[in-house]
């Protein structure tokens, strides 16, 4: 194995977003930001400087740190922000992983600028499981504001502004209002195979991809082979990754690439489409480009149909190790909520929460306070299913309101879990990401209305389910998901919708250390920043 060392200056960039320049924050100047490369069991180490007026941190999304939760990233959970003037060096090792992943700010809603791809090629001379396409591309999609960012952050407990639009790799493509230019072109050759990498860095939402007469085979999702199939359509939720190759079939010409975002019952949020291009070498520049629509943003069908193909591969080089024997079974509510807030106008504001709990942001990182045992930090006693029951998808329950507090759940080292995420779909129906850092998963099973703890899990896949670390959570449905927890430390939870996160739709699982000699969480490094 390499060590692979970047350095990642944290700074203020001018920039044009759709005809209005502005200042946003970026890693080295970029936008999307830099690509991380490396192969599986490589060490690498990012050195981050922060040279903006901002607390930073930066989450590895998907490396799975295994005992060096130190430099997993999220603020407040796993360390305390890189303050301004400061520098802290992210040290891990990949392994036993390979695949697309992707890195990002961990703190307000800095994420929107600050991100880019992560990709981890297999060890020197182990072939991919499919053949070896021609070239490999990273596709980043990305949101673009004319507002801070930073403002955004702050309006806590409103509905965020809407996205000016949507960005391939940091450009939207032509759209109405600012038709400065073509957007990101991907070149290619006749008969030649093209794996694009997608990552899905939007703040909140759920997005589709399509290419005007071409297909994609999908092989692989959050770092995880899956057994390859076909499809005209990608859905990929903020936090996910997919690996899709795309075969330049067709004559000659050039043909759209289109993104917009899925949700159940359209609302507010930007419906912009993002475009791209392929370009076939030898096309006239006045070529007419083959045009094609995304689906209508309510398209709940091409959703599923998309979500139910995906299958881990789970050979005999790759077998998936689901847990077959459970020793915690948790029941978790997702939703939103009303809680009474003297300082908002209305005298109530909007919040998120998990078994009807409203994550508490500590001051201190939750696993600083895990390890030196600081007390009065978080209590750990998230209820293993929620507090108020109720009919989730039936009538509407009268009280809203939820608590508050830090709470963790305590699972001893190598205990096995089974997790059935619920959405209350009280509010917006629309699905959650729901993103476990430390951990892949596997998701078992998945239903429209209430789950049903004695029918439900009969029909569970636990042969070849999909593996990963981030997951939908259908609107007024559920998902259920099952995990080994094999990784001592603090790990977070939460909806990848960055506007669900603020409001409190979050909780960390503790891992406690084994018995063994690698089994507990390895002394943090001497630069970790100190709150
Ligand atoms: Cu991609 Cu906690 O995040």
């Amino acid at each position: 194995c390499r060590i692979r060392n970047y350095k990642f200056n944290v700074i203020m960039t001018n920039t044009t977003k759709l005809c209005k320049s502005k200042q946003i924050v970026t890693v080295n100047g970029r936008f999307p930001g830099p690509t991380i490369v490396a192969r599986e069991d490589d060490i690498v180490t990012i050195k981050v400087v922060n040279h903006v007026k901002y607390n930073v941190s930066i989450h590895w999304h998907g490396v799975r740190q295994l005992r060096t939760g130190w430099a997993d990233g999220p603020a407040y959970i796993t360390q305390c922000p890189i303050q301004p003037g400061g520098t802290y060096v992210y040290n891990f090792t990949l392994t036993g992983q390979r695949g697309t992943l992707w890195w990002h700010a961990h703190v307000l809603w800095l994420r929107a600028t600050v991100h880019g791809a992560i990709v981890i090629l297999p060890k020197l001379g182990v072939p991919y499981p499919f053949p070896k396409p021609n070239k490999e591309v990273v596709v980043v999609l990305g949101n673009s504001d004319t507002e801070a960012v930073i403002n955004q952050a702050q309006k806590l407990g409103q509905a965020p502004n809407v996205s000016d639009a949507h960005t391939i790799n940091g450009n939207p493509g032509p759209i109405a209002s600012c038709l400065a230019n073509g957007g990101f072109k991907l070149h290619v050759d006749q008969g030649k195979t093209y794996m694009l990498r997608i990552v899905n860095a939007a703040l909140n939402e759920e997005l589709f991809f399509r290419i005007a007469n071409h297909k994609l085979k999908v092989v692989e999702v959050d770092a995880v082979y899956v057994k390859p199939f076909t499809t005209d359509t990608i859905l990929i939720a903020p936090g996910q990754t997919t690996n899709a190759i795309v075969t330049a079939t067709q004559k000659a010409g050039k043909y759209l690439v289109a993104v917009a975002p899925f949700m159940d019952a359209p609302i507010a949020v930007d419906n912009f489409t993002a475009t791209a291009s392929l370009h076939y070498s030898g096309t006239l520049t006045s070529t007419a480009i083959k045009l094609v629509a995304p689906p209508p943003q309510n398209s709940t069908p091409v959703a599923n149909t998309f979500i139910n193909s995906l299958r881990s591969l789970n050979s005999a080089t790759y077998p998936a190790k689901v847990p077959l024997t459970i020793d915690h079974s948790l029941f978790f509510t997702i939703g939103l909520g009303i809680n009474p807030c003297k300082t908002c106008v209305n005298g109530s504001r909007v919040v998120a929460d998990i078994n009807n709990i409203t994550f508490v942001m500590p001051t201190t990182a939750l696993l600083q306070a895990h390890y030196f045992n600081i007390s009065g930090v978080f209590t750990d006693d998230f209820p293993s299913k929620p507090l108020i029951p109720y009919n989730y998808t039936g009538t509407q329950p009268t009280n809203f309101a939820t608590n508050k507090g830090t709470k963790l759940y305590r699972l001893p080292y190598n205990s096995t879990v089974q997790l059935v995420l619920q959405d209350t779909g009280m509010i917006a129906p629309e699905s959650h990401p729901i993103h476990l850092h430390g951990f892949n998963f596997f998701v078992v099973g998945r239903g429209i209305g209430n789950f049903n703890p004695n029918k439900d899990p009969k029909n569970f896949n636990l042969v070849d389910p999909v593996e990963r670390n981030t997951v939908g959570v259908p609107a007024g449905g559920w998902s259920a998901i099952r995990f080994r927890a094999d990784n001592p430390g603090v790990w977070f939870m939460h909806c990848h919708l960055e506007v669900h996160t603020t409001w409190g739709l979050k909780m960390a699982f503790i891992v406690d250390n084994g018995k063994g000699p690698n089994e507990s969480v390895i002394p943090p490094p001497s630069d970790l920043p100190k709150c």
